[in-house]
């Protein structure tokens, strides 16, 4: 995982909170999950993941922005869902409508 970084216009940028509070809840487990997606979907130089510190939305999981989408609570557990439910698509709709 890269640390932040600017994002351009031909790639969409996972930006996933390393803050401690985010860091014990599996923020490391959650990025790794993400990465595997993303070389799974063939989506390697098209989406990349850099780390944040704390983003001030601490709560119940790892904050995470996709894009300038923020969100908060998201679970390891959950890497898989959430890839598929906001980042996939969202990838699809911002990076191949080009
Ligand atoms: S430590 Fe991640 S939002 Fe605060």
């Amino acid at each position: 995982m890269n640390r932040e970084r600017e994002g351009s216009k031909d790639m969409l940028i996972i930006t996933i909170c390393v803050g401690s509070s985010c860091s014990i809840r599996g923020s490391d487990e959650l990025a790794a999950e993400i990465q595997h997606l993303i070389k799974k979907e063939q989506l390697d130089g098209l989406v990349d993941i850099v780390g944040a510190f704390c983003m001030d939305t601490c709560s119940k999981g790892v904050s995470v922005r996709v894009g300038e989408r923020a969100f908060e609570g998201i679970r390891p557990e959950n890497a898989s869902e959430f890839f598929y439910k906001e980042i996939l698509p969202y990838a699809n709709s911002t990076l191949l409508s080009k």
